[in-house]
């Protein structure tokens, strides 16, 4: 009778261990609270924006918006990629599906170290023009130009990745 009574303490600690939230369903439900954030501040950009007169403004807040909706894609193939985590199974957009090698993959690894190289040559170009356009504008180009040399930085980021990745494939 004990021993009856013993068994079932261990199986509902066993089961609440298992309803306990584990630590990929707490990450997927920090990144869903993130996206929602995301999807209300891009709402408010994109309304702000469309009331707003001047051209330069309306431009730089479209640049925003177009980050956004990037960072909207990027956030949601991460919750994609843990939700497929959780269920073991692999959704189409989740990041951990790789797909075949095909002729594709192969030529795009030939191409990736003169990619890398272009990219790199843009930031030293960039470089030189914000020197060049620095007092035009009220510093609007160099803003602009600093982020276009912040995104080819990440893009030669996400070109080693892809490398070493197409490698390991
Ligand atoms: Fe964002
Ligand atoms: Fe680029």
């Amino acid at each position: 009778m004990m021993e009856d009574f013993a068994d079932v303490t261990a199986l509902s600690e066993f089961m609440a261990t298992r309803e306990g939230i584990s630590p990929i369903e707490r990450l997927l439900n920090e990144f869903e609270a993130h996206e929602a954030k995301e999807d209300h501040a891009l709402e408010f950009y994109k309304k702000t924006l469309a009331h707003m007169p001047s051209p330069l403004t309306r431009f730089l807040l479209q640049l925003i918006v177009s980050d956004e909706e990037k960072h909207r894609a990027v956030v949601h193939a991460m919750v994609s990629t843990l939700k497929g985590s959780l269920t073991w199974t692999r959704p189409p957009d989740s990041l951990e599906n790789t797909g075949a090698v095909t002729g594709s993959t192969r030529e795009l690894l030939d191409v990736t170290d003169e990619l890398i190289r272009l990219e790199k040559d843009g930031i030293t170009e960039y470089k030189t023009l914000v020197k060049a356009s620095s007092g035009y504008y009220r510093g609007v180009f160099k803003i602009l130009l600093d982020s276009m040399i912040r995104d080819s930085e990440k893009h030669v980021e996400l070109l080693e990745f892809l490398k070493q990745n197409l490698k390991d494939a």
